[in-house]
């Protein structure tokens, strides 16, 4: 209901026209949730309206939140690594975030900024921003980085390790999509045995270079 908590939504700020580069400059103003108030900036998808394979993370981090690109920073870093070697083509690309804005705790004031995992609220509110961008790209592969980009397209059920790797055909917004879910690269980054995370997400990300042939 309008005025209440639950109206957290980014609904009423997306265009219904115009492509890429008009919902890029509506999302910069969106209020769709509290997440815009802290942070520095929205940081849209990136890549081309014709890529064949979009690729979806969580929310942006502090690298991202000051240069306004998503995947720029550590995580990114290695993302590109992985899709490099798994001879996917950047230009083919389009990468987005479930969530547009960058969440974070400080431990203490003035130190460094914390990632805050996103509220399945807060991923619900700003869906309506990857809706859009899905319609405008209509990506023929979708690769799913972790846990809260699966909940933001299949909902709350989703488990990544139940799915990794595998190519899924799901019903997203009434229609039927190819979907490959991996980890978030930044769970590479923290895992004990790197080696062997990295491996894994490179295994995932060959199994959807292979399924966009
Ligand atoms: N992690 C994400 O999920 N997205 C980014 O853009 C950066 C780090
Ligand atoms: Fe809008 Fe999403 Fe940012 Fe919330 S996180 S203010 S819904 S763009």
């Amino acid at each position: 209901m309008a005025g209440t908590e639950d109206a957290y939504t980014a609904e009423p700020f997306v265009p219904k026209r115009g492509g890429l580069p008009a919902l890029r400059r509506a999302a910069a103003d969106c209020r769709g949730c509290p997440l815009h108030r802290d942070a520095t900036r929205t940081v849209f998808g990136a890549g081309r309206a014709t890529a064949r394979l979009m690729l979806v993370g969580e929310q942006p981090g502090d690298q991202e939140d000051r240069q306004g690109e998503p995947f720029v920073g550590p995580a990114g870093k290695l993302l590109d690594r992985a899709l490099a070697e798994a001879g996917i083509d950047p230009a083919d690309t389009y990468v987005t975030n479930a969530v547009k804005h960058f969440k974070f705790t400080r431990a203490e004031p003035g130190k460094r900024r914390i990632h805050k995992a996103p509220t399945l609220r807060e991923t619900t509110a700003c869906g309506p921003w990857l809706a859009a961008e899905l319609a405008r790209v209509r990506p023929e592969l979708i690769v799913l980085l972790g846990a809260t980009a699966g909940k933001a397209l299949l909902g709350s059920s989703f488990r990544v390790t139940q799915v990794r790797g595998t190519v899924l055909e799901e019903e997203i917004h009434g229609r039927p999509r190819r979907l490959v879910p991996t980890v978030h690269p930044s769970a590479v980054l923290r895992a004990e045995d790197r080696d062997g995370a990295y491996r894994g997400l490179l295994a995932d990300l060959d199994v959807a270079a292979r399924a966009l042939g």
